[in-house]
C-alpha cells in the first residue's frame, strides 16, 4: 500500500496525515466510546496501529516494520538503507513564528486532562510513553532529542526514567549538580520519522537529525513557556523543566522493553509550564513491555537504531556485509543477524567481535552466508542447526558492559556475549526443484555419450516431461552404464 505524504516544508510531517493514510491492514480504527482502562488490552500483542478516535489517542504506531517502512516511503527490507542514505543528509532547520502546535495554548495546563492511560498491571501510575524530548545541551551548544516516559505525579508533576547512560542524562545531570533546573518539552503525537530519530543516539544536533531523516526542511517553533525550539507541525508539545533536585522522587515500576518490570527507582522530576496543542491533535501512546515485544513500538524503534549502529561498526571491522536485522522479539537488539560474504578465515569472527563492542544492547551475534535470508527465522533455525558446531563455531566473552534490566544477569552489572558464526566454507547445493535447461539429444544414450549426465539432464536431453520413460531407457542401457561420484550416469 502506498503512503504519499506531503514532503514540502510548508506542509510538515504529521502524525495525523500518517494515520489517516494507513490502510485496515495497518490500522484499527476505534470509532466507539472507549475508556482508558481499556487501552492497554487494545493494544497488546495488536499487529496493527489503535485509532480511538473518540479518546483521539493513537497507539501502536511504529509497532512494526511495515509502518515504519511506509513512514519512509520504502520497504521493511529496505528499511535500513533508506535510513543509513538519508542520514547522510545535511538536516535543515527553520524557524517559524506561527506554528499548528500552538494553535491552543494552555497555561494553566494539566497533566491529567490529557488521555493518558495505565499500560501494565503493576505500573506506578499511568504513563505518557510516546513522549520525544527536546533540550539543549549548552556545552555542545546543540538541540538533544530522544524518548523518555513521564510516569503522572499530578496535574503538573511527572517522574521521567533518566537512569540509563544517554545524553540527557549527562545534560541533566551538568545541570543538576550546578543546581540549575534543565528547561525541557516533550512533543506528544510526531510523525514516525521523528521518532526513529529521537531513538537513534549519535553525535551532532538532533533538530538536524529529524530534518535529515525526514529528507525535508524541519521547521520549528520557540515554545511558549520556554525558549526551546520543537517541530512546529507536532500534534501536542507538553513545556516545562526538570528540577534542580536530581533523583529525588520515585519512579516505577514500569513494564519494561525486555518484557519484564523494570524497580521502582529514584528519578527527577518533570514540572509542567505549558501545553500547546494543534485544534484537532492527536495524543499518542507507545507499546513497551510483555510477551509481545516484535509488535511494540519500543522493539521496532530499537532494532532500526541497532541495526544502524551494527552496520556502521561492520562497514569499518570487514567488507562484505550484505545485510543487517536486529529481532524484535529480543527486545530490538539482543539478538541481531548479520549476512556477510567472507573473503577470507576470520571475517565472521572479527564481525562477532565488532557487533560485539558497538552497542551495549547486543548481546547475541548469529552471522550467516548470502545464501540465509536473515529475515527468516526458519532459515535461520536450519542454518543454526546445520552450519554450526558449537565447540568450534561459537565464541563466548565475558565481562561486558549490560543492561541492568535483563534478568538473567541475576543482580551482576556485567555479562556474557555470543557470537554464533554459521557460515561454511564448503556449502553443498541446496535441493530445489528441478529445472530442465540443457541440450537435445535423439536418444538417452545419444546424451550420454556427449558425456556424463544427472537425471535431471537426460530429461532435458529428451524434452521429458514425465522421467519414468528415462528410468526405462537407463533400465535398458544398465549394462553399459556406471555412475560417476557426483551421481552422474556414465556411457562406459
Ligand atoms: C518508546 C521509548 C521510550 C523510551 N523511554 C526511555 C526512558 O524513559 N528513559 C531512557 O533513558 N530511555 C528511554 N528510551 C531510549 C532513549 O530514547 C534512547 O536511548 C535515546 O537514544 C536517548 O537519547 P539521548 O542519548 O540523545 O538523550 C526510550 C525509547 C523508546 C523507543
Amino acid at each position: 500500500m502506498a503512503v504519499s505524504l506531503r514532503r514540502d516544508a510548508g506542509a510538515g510531517l504529521r502524525l495525523r496525515e500518517f494515520l489517516e493514510e494507513l490502510g485496515p491492514d495497518e490500522l484499527q480504527r476505534v470509532t466507539g466510546p472507549v475508556e482508558l482502562a481499556d487501552v492497554a488490552a487494545a493494544l497488546e500483542g495488536n499487529a496493527k496501529a489503535v485509532w480511538f478516535e473518540r479518546l483521539s489517542l493513537a497507539g501502536n504506531v511504529t509497532g512494526s516494520r511495515s509502518r515504519l517502512a511506509l513512514a519512509f516511503h520504502t520497504t521493511p527490507r529496505d528499511l535500513l538503507p533508506e535510513v543509513l542514505g538519508r542520514l547522510k543528509n545535511k538536516g535543515e532547520v527553520v524557524e517559524v513564528q506561527k506554528a499548528p502546535a500552538q494553535e491552543v495554548v494552555e497555561r494553566e495546563p494539566d497533566l491529567t486532562a490529557l488521555p493518558v492511560h495505565l499500560q501494565h498491571g503493576f505500573d506506578g501510575a499511568p504513563y505518557i510513553s510516546a513522549s520525544v524530548d527536546f533540550t539543549r545541551d549548552d556545552e555542545r551548544g546543540v538541540t538533544n532529542v530522544g524518548m523518555r516516559r513521564l510516569m503522572l505525579r499530578g496535574r503538573r508533576e511527572a517522574g521521567i526514567d533518566l537512569n540509563a547512560p544517554s545524553d540527557l542524562r549527562a545534560i541533566y545531570q551538568a545541570r543538576a549538580k550546578r543546581g540549575e533546573r534543565l528547561p525541557i518539552a516533550f512533543v506528544v503525537g510526531s510523525h514516525p520519522i521523528d521518532q526513529v530519530a529521537a531513538t537513534m543516539r549519535l553525535p551532532g544536533d538532533e533538530l538536524a537529525l529529524i530534518a535529515a531523516l525526514r529528507g525535508a526542511p524541519l521547521q520549528v517553533v520557540k515554545c511558549v513557556s520556554n525558549d526551546l525550539r520543537v517541530p512546529a507541525d507536532a500534534e501536542y508539545v507538553l513545556e516545562g523543566y526538570l528540577d534542580e533536585r536530581g533523583y529525588a522522587e520515585p519512579e516505577g515500576p514500569y513494564g519494561e522493553f525486555l518484557g519484564y518490570y523494570g524497580a521502582l527507582k529514584s528519578n527527577p522530576v518533570f514540572h509542567l509550564t505549558a501545553v500547546t496543542h494543534r485544534r484537532d491533535a492527536v495524543f499518542q501512546t507507545a507499546t513497551i513491555s510483555g510477551r509481545t515485544l516484535s509488535r511494540t513500538d519500543t522493539s521496532q524503534l530499537n532494532a532500526l537504531r541497532a541495526e544502524v549502529g551494527v552496520w556502521r561498526a561492520l562497514e569499518t571491522a570487514v567488507r562484505g556485509t550484505r545485510a543487517v536485522y536486529a529481532s524484535p522479539a529480543s527486545g530490538g537488539a539482543f539478538n541481531v543477524r548479520v549476512q556477510l560474504e567472507t573473503r577470507a578465515p576470520g571475517d565472521a569472527r572479527n564481525a562477532i567481535a565488532a557487533v560485539f563492542g558497538c552497542l551495549v544492547n547486543v548481546k547475541h551475534v548469529f552471522v550467516v552466508d548470502p545464501d540465509v535470508d536473515i529475515w527468516s527465522d526458519e532459515q535461520v533455525e536450519w542454518a543454526l542447526a546445520t552450519r554450526f558446531q558449537a565447540d568450534q563455531d561459537l565464541v563466548v566473552q565475558s565481562g561486558f558492559r549490560a543492561i541492568p534490566l535483563d534478568p538473567s544477569l541475576r543482580g551482576a552489572t556485567t555479562g556474557a556475549k555470543a557470537g554464533f558464526d554459521l557460515t561454511t566454507r564448503d556449502r553443498a547445493p541446496i535441493p530445489q526443484p528441478p529445472s530442465y535447461e540443457g541440450r537435445r539429444f535423439d536418444s538417452v544414450e545419444a546424451a550420454l555419450r556427449d558425456g556424463p549426465k544427472h537425471f535431471v539432464e537426460l530429461m532435458a536431453a529428451r524434452a521429458s516431461r514425465d522421467g519414468r520413460e528415462i528410468v526405462r531407457d537407463l533400465e535398458a542401457l544398465r549394462a553399459r552404464i556406471s555412475r560417476d561420484a557426483d551421481g552422474r550416469y556414465v556411457l562406459k
